[in-house]
């Protein structure tokens, strides 16, 4: 039953995961469902863009009305639809646009793009009600790799990028080098649980002094050389080791870049957002990082951190408060800048 408050259900749909949620005034989640394809893309060792497509089309109505019902509302309840319009697999990105799109306009309710890292953000003001921007953002996920200046809500300030692999790519790839197959990050992060982060040395790549860009590509052919180097001395490898030494690795980079952006900014809060920051290690160390320097650190827990609807519709509200609606012009796009 709805109260007076404003509901937004939100929309996810870029890689494997279709995902709806409703959220009350941008801020308090009332439902949750995300529906997985993990098992279908394992077998392959990745996400296989058609079958993933395939799934939304034939998920993404149960999930709609699955969300609705835990949140005890009916479409005519909702206020606003927001979807993520890219970036993504293009296949996927458009069955969750035609699909708001189709709701939108059979039931006239105002529809909003929303872009997908810029919903990673967002899934911090559902976790931390009383967050608010000016604040850094830490986006590390599967296709991106970014540090974000977040001065208002919808204004924000790319400072540094990946020139290569995303971090959570660097994961999986690495994962599959080592044989722990997909997905690749909670593998990995599992496994280094058990390994010594000091066995291998593996390269911390800082790039140009003051750079706040990242690169990783060439952390996976470290690896590579690193085990083919033990493997012609007839030594055994330990994929535990070299687990925890590559993620030690990814991780001293992206807390040491958070620092200095945050101390080259003046900015007293940190934020957290992507699949990677799910990262049990990557907590452990950013926690340490922040509580060093008197630094506020926002970390929502794993299941906001990877795809979900609710940092959809948190970040729809937030975009048609300023903004307004989107038309049914809106398009889906495989690549779309921040
Ligand atoms: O944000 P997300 O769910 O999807 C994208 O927008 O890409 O991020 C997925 C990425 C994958 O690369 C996955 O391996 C990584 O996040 N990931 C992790 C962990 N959980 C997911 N990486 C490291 N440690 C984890 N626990
Ligand atoms: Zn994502």
């Amino acid at each position: 039953m709805k109260d007076n408050r404003f509901l937004t259900l939100g929309i996810e749909s870029s890689c494997d995961e279709t995902a709806v949620s409703v959220v009350a005034d941008g801020r308090d989640m009332l439902s949750n469902v995300i529906s997985s394809q993990i098992a279908i893309h394992t077998k392959f060792g990745g996400v296989v863009p058609e079958i993933a497509s395939r799934r939304h089309l034939e998920n993404v109505n149960d999930c709609v009305n699955q969300a609705l019902e835990d949140a005890g509302v009916t479409l005519d309840d909702i206020d606003l639809i927001g979807v993520t319009h890219g970036p993504g697999l293009i296949g996927a990105v458009i069955i969750g646009v035609a699909t708001a799109k189709a709701l939108s306009w059979a039931k006239g309710i105002p529809l909003v793009g929303v872009n997908h890292m810029h919903g990673h953000v967002s899934a911090n003001y559902i976790q931390y009600k009383e967050l608010e921007p000016p604040f850094m953002a830490l986006v590390v996920s599967g296709g991106h790799t970014n540090l974000i200046k977040v001065n208002d809500y919808n204004e924000c300030e790319v400072l540094g990028a990946t020139r290569d692999d995303a971090a959570g790519e660097a994961f999986d790839k690495v994962a599959r080098v080592i044989g722990l197959g997909y997905p690749g990050g909670p593998k990995i992060d599992k496994a280094a649980k058990e390994g010594n982060p000091d066995a291998v040395e593996f390269k911390r790549v800082y790039l140009e002094k003051g750079s706040l860009d990242f690169s990783f590509s060439g952390l996976k052919t470290q690896v590579l050389d690193y085990i083919n180097h033990e493997r012609m001395k007839k030594r055994e490898v330990s994929v535990p080791d070299i687990a925890a030494s590559f993620q030690a690795s990814v991780l001293d980079v992206l807390v040491d870049k958070t620092m200095m952006a945050v101390e080259r900014e003046g900015e007293e809060k940190v934020v957290v957002a992507g699949g990677v920051a799910a990262n049990s290690g990557l907590r452990a160390k950013l926690s340490e990082a922040c509580a060093e320097r008197g630094i506020e650190l926002c970390m929502p827990e794993p299941v906001l951190c990877t795809d979900n609807g609710a940092m959809i519709a948190a970040a729809a509200y937030y975009k048609y408060k300023k903004y307004g609606a989107d038309d049914l012009e809106l398009d889906a796009y495989a690549d779309l800048p921040f």
